[in-house]
């Protein structure tokens, strides 16, 4: 994505220096764009625990990236043990997007066996790079599938403007570039499709208000920041054509895990004859999983509720209570949406229904493994 004239990932290496590799700092965004550059594994472990970087693709490429740091930091003779540290402390930084233990599998499994450590390092590398570019083409792919979807509603309406509701943020920043989600709005925009998208605010992080409007703005496409209970209200009023949101992990039966509140837009979308689409790379398919309720739902502070943090007027980032200091607060970072209440997944290999045989049909090379 462009910002400010540049064209940006949201994780890249140094050119001049593989020892580094680069990030957004989230947390500050919208109010300031910093580039901040990780040293280490535990910098990147940190980085996507603190949620300076985070959505499944990016938590995955983060972590790919964080094993290369592992094997550049490690003295020839400890890289095989250095790497199974590695991978242990990043799969321990978030619990629910399944592309960050993907990612980890996928570099241990690039530099097993291999019989140098320079061997290893240059495999690790690789591996990493894979995934990050793997990611940014599949969304660019989902983009072209998802395209088809809102062009044939847009047609449905007579061409009039096509309303996209999405929840939280499945956009250039929760991937490496394009998102899940906005690829398809992306898309639809460049094919002249007249559209205005519905933003969730999505509480407590409020990754919608502040970053998928934040990037709709980058792109300049029309939106409209909206509070989370407002969805199935303005679907009763006719003002909502389809959902498209993302996913953390989808199960191999097309349970889909998403942000807090994805399920009550899709009971929502359901009582209104609306589409609810979920898009996604198939990094974010869990190929163990039978049942969406076996999926580990994080638990975050309780803090994130009770306080709430912005930009002053004099520019400082400021956090302060919104409830008096004893109110408890329990804080799910993500709901399940079941199969049933999901009209198709939008892949990088094309759109598929929500079930097992149908999946594993367009994915047969992976579902296996
Ligand atoms: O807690 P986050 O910000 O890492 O949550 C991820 C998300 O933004 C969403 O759940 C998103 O819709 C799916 S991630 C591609």
């Amino acid at each position: 994505m462009n910002v400010h004239g540049t064209h940006y990932r949201t994780i890249w290496p140094d050119p001049h220096d593989p020892g580094i590799i680069n990030i957004i700092d989230q947390r500050l965004l919208p109010h300031r764009f910093e580039i901040k550059p990780l040293h280490s594994v535990e910098d990147a472990h940190r980085a996507i625990r603190e949620m300076m970087v985070r959505g499944a693709g990016l938590i995955g490429a983060t972590a790919g990236y964080g094993m290369h740091l592992a094997a550049m930091t490690a003295d020839d003779g400890q890289i095989r043990e250095k790497l199974a540290e590695a991978a242990s402390l990043l799969r321990s930084a978030r619990p629910t997007a399944v592309n960050l233990a993907w990612a980890v599998r996928r570099v241990l499994a690039a530099a097993e066996e291999l019989p140098t450590a320079a061997a290893i390092r240059q495999a690790a590398f690789a591996a990493a790079s894979r995934i990050a570019d793997e990611d940014a083409q599949f969304c660019q792919a989902i983009g072209q599938h998802g395209k088809q979807l809102l062009l044939e509603r847009w047609e449905q309406k007579g061409r009039k403007t096509l309303n996209v509701l999405t929840h939280c943020n499945a956009g250039w920043l929760a991937f490496v570039d394009y998102g899940s989600a906005t690829a398809p709005i992306y898309a639809a925009r460049d094919e002249g499709i007249d559209l205005h998208v519905w933003v969730d605010e999505t509480r407590p992080w409020n990754q919608g208000a502040r970053l998928t409007c934040w990037e709709l703005e980058q792109e300049k496409v029309p939106h409209t920041l909206i509070t989370d209970n407002a969805g199935g209200h303005l679907m009763q009023q006719g003002l909502v054509d389809l959902v498209i949101v993302g996913s953390d992990r989808t199960t191999h039966t097309g349970d889909v895990a998403n942000k807090i509140g994805t399920y009550l837009k899709a009971l929502a979308a359901r009582d209104n004859d609306i589409p609810f689409y979920v898009a996604l790379p198939s990094s974010t398919f869990d190929w163990n999983l039978d049942n969406g309720s076996e999926i580990q739902i994080e638990q975050r502070s309780g803090e994130e509720i009770t306080k709430i943090s912005g930009l002053t007027e004099d520019g400082r980032m400021e956090t302060i209570a919104i409830t008096a200091a004893s109110t408890r607060a329990r804080n799910d970072g993500f709901d399940i949406t079941p199969a049933r209440l999901v009209t198709a997944l939008i892949t990088e290999r094309g759109v598929v229904p929500p079930r097992a045989e149908a999946i594993h049909m367009l994915f047969a090379d992976q579902c296996s493994s």
